[in-house]
């Protein structure tokens, strides 16, 4: 691979709770998805991320991290994690893993120390300890997933959570909390990981006690650079490892600072995956994106889905196409149909745009979001949090279907920890893998073509007319989009490598996409 595999990958989200499991527990594992390597060989993956697989009580599943250098018991053990990596490797696949620095779990060993020191301990200093105002919290600040951002200890100090009370914030002022990630990334480097994805990158500095300053208490500070550039510059004691942010700042420029030559090498887009279906939102998205990342020299990523946001080919099919966090009731008129058709060409869209491009697992299969798991099996804090008013992300999550016609569909031998619903025995990877119209053979087609001449680069705009997104590659590759009510006719004397959909002689179909050469 060359020298800068990460510009132009295609990089396989594996949520592992629910990929594959190995041992017939209901949760998916290392076993399982060591298993599976040869599926997302397959497919054309250039890197899998992994999402947090440490030990962890999963009060946000596994997001609250007990220990950074061990692997969850329920996904398997260190050895099988460092045999995950060979085996990848093996396959040409690297390795990325999500690393959670803006807070820990409250079953952390750090914690419990901190809760057994007392007030005024060096061990509390390493968190946000604070006494309250009388029976009030420090400070009026909410939780990201509802509810107030404070909880109370039984010695009457509070300690700050951004998202739930089991995810205590670290004290990014404290000496031990830099060294200790420092000696996290390293340990993780030293065992072949080729890449960090940062959890809510822009939150770590925060200043409860302070008075207003104009910059928002704790999204983006400017001090969290500083974190950033030390990072990076463990990273480049190695050869070719990288750092990817989580960061969501609808502001451009503030985003771009991430992505300076000494901090990320990527972030991903969620200006893009926010974006409507329409096309002066999605062309503006794309050259928004463009106009931050070209004068950084910092490659684009183009992302529709992950385990925080509604299925693409539910949220397409819907009246509201922009990506909302709580627009998930049950009820919520949906045309799978549309949503399918749509969510077929956004992907041919996201994979021919220059950059590296994100599958979310179950997107190449074309789950839809899970809209009626019983309230009683939801496990997502946000669900208890806002008082059962918002379900939460469970519905992005549900166990992927592998094979037969009826659950556990392959991915187990037992009984998956969320329901899988009857109608995806048609959506198994068997069923698909046989049929050249299915949204399995559509990824694997497209990655394949785009492993050869698309990824990192440039592109220059057609003008095929409103409505219609068209661009050509430096390949010579041209891409259409048909985001109008009528067919449009395709540029002439050109083959017609790819299409999301049938072409008929009036031209290209509504919410169809064509690669032509
Ligand atoms: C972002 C992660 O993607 C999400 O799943 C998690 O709940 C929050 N960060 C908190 O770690």
């Amino acid at each position: 691979m060359p020298k800068t595999w990460w510009r132009g990958a295609a990089i396989y989200q594996v949520y592992l709770r629910s990929f594959a499991d190995g041992n017939g527990d209901g949760f998916g594992d290392l076993a399982g998805a060591r298993a599976r390597l040869p599926y997302l060989a397959e497919l054309g993956a250039n890197a899998v991320w992994l999402n947090p697989w440490y030990p962890s009580p999963m009060a946000d599943g596994g997001y609250d991290v007990a220990d950074y250098r061990d692997i969850e018991p329920v996904f398997g053990t260190l050895a099988e994690a460092e045999k995950f990596i060979e085996e990848a490797h093996g396959l040409d696949i690297r390795v990325i893993i999500d690393v959670v620095p803006n807070h820990g779990s409250d079953q952390m060993a750090w914690f419990v120390e901190a809760l057994a020191a007392g007030p005024g301990s060096p061990a509390r200093e390493r968190f946000w300890f604070r006494p309250g105002r009388g029976e009030k919290p420090p400070n009026d600040w909410q939780s990201i997933f509802g509810g107030p951002a404070w909880t109370q200890v039984p010695d009457g100090e509070w300690y700050l959570h951004l998202f739930a009370p089991e995810q205590p914030d670290f004290n990014w002022n404290n000496a031990d909390v830099i060294e200790d990630f420092h000696d996290v990334l390293r340990f993780w480097f030293d065992r072949g990981v080729d890449g960090i994805r940062i959890d809510s990158a822009a939150l770590l500095i925060k200043d409860p006690d302070a008075e207003p300053d104009g910059q928002d208490p704790y999204t983006d500070r400017d001090g969290v650079h500083e974190i950033y550039r030390d990072w990076r510059r463990v990273a480049d004691e190695y050869d070719e490892r990288i750092l990817i942010g989580e960061v969501w700042l609808p502001d451009q420029e503030r985003f771009a600072r991430y992505l300076r030559a000494d901090e990320m090498h990527t972030a991903f887009n969620f200006d893009f995956l926010g974006s409507p279906w329409s096309p002066a939102e999605l062309r503006a998205s794309i050259e928004r994106t463009l106009a931050t990342h070209v004068p950084l020299g910092a490659p684009a990523t183009w992302v529709l889905s992950n385990h925080d946001v509604a299925r693409p080919v539910t949220r397409y099919g819907r009246a509201d196409t922009s990506w909302s966090n709580d627009d998930r009731r049950d009820g919520t008129a949906t045309d799978l149909e549309l949503g399918r058709r749509r969510a077929r060409a956004a992907a041919l869209l996201a994979m021919a745009l220059p950059g590296s491009v994100y599958v979310y697992q179950g997107e190449e299969l074309g789950l839809p979001e899970v809209d009626d798991i019983p309230d009683e099996l939801r496990q997502d804090p946000m669900w208890n949090r806002s008082g059962h008013t918002v379900p939460g992300r469970d519905g992005c999550r549900v166990p992927l279907p592998w094979s037969g016609s009826a659950p556990p569909y392959g991915f187990s031998t037992g009984e998956p920890w969320l329901p899988q619903p009857a109608a995806w025995k048609e959506l198994t990877t068997e069923a698909q893998e046989t049929d050249p119209g299915s949204m399995l053979a559509l990824y694997r087609a497209g990655l394949r073509i785009r492993a050869e001449c698309l990824g990192d680069g440039s592109l220059t705009w057609l003008d095929l007319g409103d409505g219609v997104l068209a661009f050509t590659r430096e390949s010579g590759l041209t891409c259409v989009v048909n985001l109008g009510p009528a067919p449009v006719a395709l540029p002439p004397d050109r083959e017609v490598l790819l299409t999301s959909g049938p072409v008929d002689v009036d031209g290209l179909p509504a919410d169809t996409a064509a690669w032509l050469r």
